[in-house]
């Protein structure tokens, strides 16, 4: 398929206008994320003013109904948010529907063709995006569909956002992107992972590749361990069903925190360019080895323990999760880059539901120094290691722990931080959620933040074998209760990875 002409659009043109069309728009994803992102970018003026949303689904539903079910996950002005609201819509329908005798988006096309007339007249380009908020079963009939009725002809562009999980593992993932590639060119296809619009991941590149002090350091001659940490104080929340067809490793690390990975360890790029940056994560995605089932600690939480939280259930008592289900709810994993720069390198990463705090942070630990003139202290146990942080959430900061004297007469260490807390230093400035920043992206026709398909195939082989050993039984999790700080075997396999706490 011919990728179709890259264009400057000039949404300044009365003639120019543009669709956003929420698939799915009666879930959890688009009334929680979807439409507040739409908003915000509404009210910064990022949207182009022609803009409408149209949702759609199966659900009896209409504008008012539809307005009504998100007005209280917008945040801003009333004027504001009903402003916006004008400017959002309802269709109902299938998105796939074996017995219609005409096209099953029929309607959905006819109600774009008349919203494009009225903002931008007969003659006018209607530019379209569609957002697949949907489960990924309905993928390939829903970009048929929209394939067939309601793609736009040049120089109109269609895009098309997907969401996560894009399928289970290599070979599903790899068949729903050869069914789509018919339909649509890569360069149209913007699979979402909203990690990659979470500030402090934007700034990674920039942290890394413009500061002359990190680049000597960045290597296996320093660096002693990577760990990658994803924690939620809280469990599956209603979404158990959903979460038990997935586990842990496919709903966070095989994604989230394997393209976090990717950003801290790849080369510099040749440019600032998508596919400059997307082949450099892909290098380091295909120097990897397909996780060992010797280097994984599997959990799954119980109910809490203690008094305080008793009334906290535990995974298996979610009504919507299969008794006796083996789902890991925690997963670490010690990762390892075979390449010049990584050799030997642990790359810590783990996730978990239900822990003790919520967190997700990057932990750069340095080696000993050589030649250490404070030897004594390390051999008693009181120095630590420099690190260097990435919080990302909550609390976004970039520190450095690092060992200095204690204030008086002796010679006492201590770790200390050297820190930028995003709260202090940029208090009052707007930080965009994730999916502002990359739904912009998408109306911009950025593909830098979206996954490409040879990033995703190579990021599905490195977990592919371990699922299937785990899927078959092979690793069983270790029950932990609810609230505690992770099961006892990622602590022993942490400390065996490397990792030396401070
Ligand atoms: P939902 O389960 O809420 O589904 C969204 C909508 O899809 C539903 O309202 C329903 O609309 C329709 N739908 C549900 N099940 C089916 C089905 N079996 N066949 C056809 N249509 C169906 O999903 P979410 O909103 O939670 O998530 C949407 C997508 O985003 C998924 O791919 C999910 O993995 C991903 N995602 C979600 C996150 C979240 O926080 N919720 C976070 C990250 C990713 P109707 O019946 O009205 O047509
Ligand atoms: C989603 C996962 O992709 O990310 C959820 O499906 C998880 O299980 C969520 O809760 C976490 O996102 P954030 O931005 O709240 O850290």
């Amino acid at each position: 398929m011919l990728p179709p002409k890259r264009q400057h659009t000039r949404w300044e043109d009365p003639k120019v206008c543009l669709t956003i069309t929420v698939l799915g728009c009666s879930g959890d994803l688009a009334k929680k994320k979807t439409y507040p992102a739409l908003f915000a970018l509404f009210t910064h003026g990022h949207l182009p003013p022609s803009t409408i949303v149209l949702g759609y689904a199966r659900s009896k539903m209409d504008d008012d109904s539809l307005r009504s079910r998100v007005r209280d996950f917008l945040k801003g002005t009333p004027e504001m948010i009903e402003k916006f609201l004008g400017a959002c819509f309802y269709e109902a329908g299938q998105y796939d529907d074996a017995s219609a005798t005409g096209p099953v988006f029929g309607g959905l096309a006819s109600r774009l063709r008349d919203f494009e007339r009225e903002r931008c007249g007969d003659d006018g380009v209607g530019h379209r995006i569609f957002y697949l908020a949907l489960p990924p079963s309905v993928y390939p009939p829903v970009c048929a569909n929209i394939k067939a009725s309601c793609a736009t002809t040049e120089p109109a562009w269609t895009r098309v956002i997907v969401e996560k999980p894009f399928g289970r593992d290599l070979e599903s993932s790899e068949k729903l992107s050869s069914e789509i590639a018919t339909l649509f060119h890569e360069s149209q296809l913007y699979r979402i992972d909203h990690y990659l619009g979470k500030e402090l991941t934007q700034n990674l590149v920039v942290m890394r590749f413009k500061n002359r002090f990190l680049a000597p350091l960045w290597n296996r001659d320093n660096i002693a361990s990577v760990q990658i940490v994803f924690k939620e104080p809280f469990g599956t929340q209603g979404r158990g069903g959903y979460f038990d067809e997935y586990g842990i490793i496919r709903d966070i690390i095989q994604n989230h925190l394997l393209q976090l990975l990717c950003l801290v360890a790849m080369e510099k790029p040749c440019s600032l360019s998508p596919e400059d940056i997307r082949d450099e994560k892909l290098k380091v995605l295909r120097c990897m080895e397909p996780v060992s089932t010797s280097d994984v600690a599997l959990g799954q939480y119980g109910a809490s323990g203690d008094e305080a939280a008793a009334n906290k259930p535990g995974y298996l008592d979610d009504p919507t999760v299969p008794a006796g289900s083996k789902a890991p709810t925690f997963a670490m994993c010690v990762m390892r880059i075979n390449n010049e720069r990584w050799d030997g390198v642990p790359f810590i990463v783990e996730a978990g539901k239900a822990l003790d705090e919520h967190k997700c942070e990057i932990r750069v630990q340095l080696k000993d120094v050589p030649g250490d003139l404070f030897s004594t202290e390390r051999a008693a146990g009181r120095q630590a290691r420099n690190e260097f942080v990435v919080r990302l959430q909550p609390d976004p900061a970039i520190y450095m722990l690092m060992t200095v004297k204690e204030p008086g007469l002796g010679v006492e260490l201590a770790q200390s931080e050297l820190e930028l807390l995003y709260t202090r230093k940029y208090d009052g400035t707007y930080i965009p959620e994730a999916y502002e920043r990359l739904i912009l992206d998408c109306v911009n026709g950025d593909q830098q933040h979206f996954v490409r398909r040879d990033e995703l195939a190579a990021a599905w082989s490195v977990f592919t074998p371990l699922l299937k050993y785990i899927d078959a039984g092979g690793l069983a999790p270790e029950v932990y209760p609810y609230g505690c700080d992770g099961p006892s075997n990622a602590r022993t396999l942490r400390e065996r990875a490397g990792y030396v706490q401070a």
